[in-house]
């Protein structure tokens, strides 16, 4: 008898260690609790995954670790609604679900002999440190990397640990920025919003491409600095992973006029964002 797959069912996976990144966002690393369904997982840098908590519900976000690192899957959320609570409730050794990976990724094969910029806000550093971390696993096949990251204040700054390990790096450029008044007495970084950092330390657009992930405003305000620095509307490459509910095309709840961003993306071109309504 043939057997019909169920495309909802997640994966298990057990927490193996939860890191509380600021007041109100963790990261879980993940094991898968099979590893045969280990070892037969794969994704590409940008892909988006179906996290649940059993009896409560699931949710949707990036897939923050890189495919250079298999050994743990990572995922990092904001506590902002019911399964996030819930998510917030588990600790080690919990058994939680996960399905994907799902949608597009990030060119990483065509970025190779360039110069890349990162450019994060908040905890849209996480599905571009999933490309960092690619990035620098791979690091001879690129040229200059930047990057640049803010949020609003220096507690709410996300993997703190990585951004030193990326300062520490003698070939890797890194500026941190918090907003105005969100500086500690102690702050050694930047202070001014996204836009105007990028703006600052300029990374010429030639030859170059730019990952870019944050709250709407600052990507709104970055493309144009950006644009005068010579960067290319198909260079410059933004996720939005907002919306999404069932990640399989299924329920409706993520489409941008006729564009679904978790089949078409979640991963657009600034070209392909200018193409979409204006209600985006
Ligand atoms: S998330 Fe359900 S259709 Fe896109």
């Amino acid at each position: 008898m043939q057997t019909i797959e169920n495309i909802y069912k997640p994966i298990l996976v057990e927490i193996i260690e939860v890191i509380q990144e600021t007041a109100d966002v963790k990261t879980f690393k993940l094991k898968f609790k099979d590893p045969e369904a280990q070892k037969s997982f794969s994704f590409k840098a940008g892909q988006f995954a179906e996290y649940s908590v059993f009896g409560v519900g699931e949710c949707t976000f990036c897939i923050a670790s890189s495919p250079t690192r298999m050994d743990v899957i990572e995922c990092s959320f904001k506590v902002a609604g019911k399964v996030t609570s819930a998510l917030d409730r588990l600790n080690v050794g919990d058994t939680m679900g996960l399905r994907g990976p799902y949608g597009n990724w990030f060119p990483i094969e065509e970025m190779k002999g360039k110069n890349v910029v990162f450019i994060a806000g908040g905890i849209g550093l996480a599905p571009v440190r999933c490309v960092i971390w690619n990035v620098l696993d791979l690091r001879k096949e690129f040229k200059d990397v930047t990057i640049i990251y803010g949020s609003r204040s220096v507690g709410d700054l996300v993997y703190k640990r990585e951004l030193e390990e990326w300062a520490q790096m003698a070939d890797v450029k890194t500026v941190v920025t918090v907003d105005p008044g969100g500086e500690t007495p102690d702050w050694k970084g930047e202070v001014g919003f996204v836009p105007t950092i990028v703006e600052k330390v300029a990374p010429s657009g030639v030859d170059t491409v730019a990952i870019i992930c944050g709250p709407p405003i600052m990507i709104k305000y970055t493309f144009p600095v950006l644009e005068k620095l010579g960067f290319t509307e198909d260079n410059m490459i933004t996720t939005l992973e907002n919306r999404m509910k069932c990640g399989l095309g299924k329920c409706g709840r993520c489409n941008v006029g006729n564009v679904y961003v978790c089949k078409d993306g979640p991963v657009f071109t600034h070209k392909q964002i200018k193409a979409l309504p204006d209600e985006y």
